[in-house]
C-alpha cells in the first residue's frame, strides 16, 4: 500500500478521496490550511496544518514523509473571484503549486495527479467535449489550471515527473453517511444552494440566463458524483503505478441537465418547496458544458457508479440535512 499527500484534503473533493484511500489501505496525509477547509472532514489518516504558500515548510514535510504520491487539490475555485481578484488565483493556483511540485521533486515524488477542470476549455466548439477538445479558458480560475496542466507537461518532460491532470465537470452529491459533505462559503454551486432553499436558508435560487438555446431555456451542466471523482483518483493512482505516462481525462457523466430539471429534481427529492427568480445571463456562462468521459473509461477502466441525478442530489440532500 502506498502513502499519499493528499492537499486540501479538509475540503469537498479532497476529503472523499482521502475517505476513499484510506479505506482502500493507503496511508494518508490530509493537508489544508483550513482557508476554505474544515478540520472535521480530515477524519481519515493524519492531518498537517501547512499552507502551501510555506515552501520550506512543504520541502521540510515532503523530505520527512516519504509519500508514493501527491494528491493536489488544494486551490481557489470561485470563478467569479478569479475575474476580479486575479492575483490571488495565480498566486495560489499556480505560484503555491509550483512550490508543491519543486517540493515533490526535491523529495523524489515522482506521481501526481492534479484537480483541472473542464473550465480548462472555455467555450464549448462540439458536444460532448472530449480531451482533444481545444483548450482556450475564458477566465483566470481556468487559465491557472491550464497552466498547472502545461507545467506538469514540462515536469513530465525535464524531470520524469509523471502527471494525471484530472478535469472534473460538476462535482456532485456526497458519501452517504460519512460526516463530509459539500460546504462552501460562500457556496455558489447549483444543488447546494437548491437544497439550502429547500431548508429555508435561503429565500429562493437565482436561475442565471433563462433564454439559452437549449429546451428550457436554462443553462445544461454534467453533474459527476463526488465518490465517483474520488474513485477515478484511486484508478490513476493504480494507472501511474503501472508505469502510466502522463495524461490528461475528463471525469463527468456525459448527460446534460438544465438548471430547471435540477431545481425540479431537488424539489422531488427533498420533499420542499424551492423559490426560483429569474436573474440576468452570468457573462462566460456557456450554454451547455458535457463531457465525454469515454478516454477515462478506456484508459483508467473508470465507470461512474452514480448516473441517476435523482440519486446524486438525494446523497446530497442527506448531508444538507444534518
Ligand atoms: N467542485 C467542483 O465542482 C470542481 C470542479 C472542477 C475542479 N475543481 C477543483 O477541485 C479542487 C477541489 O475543489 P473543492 O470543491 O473540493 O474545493 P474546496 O474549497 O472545498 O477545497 C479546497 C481546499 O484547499 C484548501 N486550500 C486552498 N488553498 C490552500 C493552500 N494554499 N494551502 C493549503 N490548503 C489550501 C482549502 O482550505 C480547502 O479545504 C480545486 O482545486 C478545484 O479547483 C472543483
Amino acid at each position: 500500500m502506498s502513502k499519499v499527500l493528499v492537499t486540501g484534503g479538509c475540503g469537498y473533493i479532497g476529503s472523499h478521496a482521502n475517505k476513499l484511500l484510506a479505506e482502500s489501505g493507503h496511508h494518508t496525509v490530509a493537508l489544508d490550511n483550513l482557508v476554505h477547509g474544515h478540520r472535521e472532514f480530515a477524519r481519515w489518516g493524519r492531518f498537517v496544518k501547512l499552507d502551501l504558500d510555506d515552501r520550506a515548510g512543504l520541502v521540510k514535510l515532503l523530505a520527512a514523509e516519504k509519500f508514493d504520491a501527491v494528491m493536489h487539490f488544494a486551490g481557489y475555485a470561485y470563478v467569479g473571484e478569479s475575474v476580479s481578484d486575479p492575483a490571488k488565483y495565480y498566486r495560489n493556483n499556480l505560484a503555491a503549486t509550483l512550490n508543491l511540485l519543486e517540493a515533490s521533486q526535491a523529495a523524489g515524488v515522482d506521481k501526481f495527479i492534479f484537480s483541472s477542470s473542464c473550465a480548462t476549455y472555455g467555450l464549448p466548439q462540439s458536444i460532448p467535449m472530449d480531451e482533444d477538445h481545444p483548450q482556450d479558458p475564458i477566465n483566470p480560475y481556468g487559465r491557472s489550471k491550464l497552466m498547472v496542466e502545461r507545467i506538469l507537461g514540462d515536469f513530465s518532460s525535464a524531470y520524469g515527473l509523471r502527471s494525471v491532470c484530472l478535469r472534473y465537470f460538476n462535482a456532485a452529491g456526497a458519501a452517504p453517511g460519512a460526516g463530509i459533505g459539500e460546504w462552501h462559503d460562500p457556496e455558489t454551486h447549483l444543488i447546494p444552494l437548491a437544497l439550502e432553499a429547500a431548508l429555508g436558508k435561503i429565500p429562493a435560487v437565482k436561475i442565471f440566463g433563462t433564454d439559452y438555446d437549449t429546451p428550457d431555456g436554462t443553462c445544461l451542466r454534467d453533474y459527476i458524483h463526488v465518490d465517483d471523482l474520488a474513485g477515478a483518483h484511486l484508478l490513476a493512482l493504480e494507472y501511474l503505478f503501472q508505469g502510466g505516462r502522463s495524461d490528461c481525462f475528463n471525469l463527468g457523466n456525459g448527460n446534460g441537465f438544465s438548471v430547471r430539471e435540477v431545481i425540479a429534481t431537488a424539489r422531488r427529492v427533498s420533499g420542499r418547496g424551492i423559490e426560483t427568480e429569474d436573474a440576468p445571463r452570468r457573462e462566460g456562462d456557456p450554454p451547455r458544458l458535457i463531457a465525454s468521459a469515454a478516454k477515462a473509461q478506456r484508459v483508467l477502466g473508470w465507470k461512474p457508479r452514480y448516473t441517476d441525478l435523482a440519486e446524486i442530489i438525494r446523497t446530497a440532500w442527506e448531508w444538507h440535512q444534518r
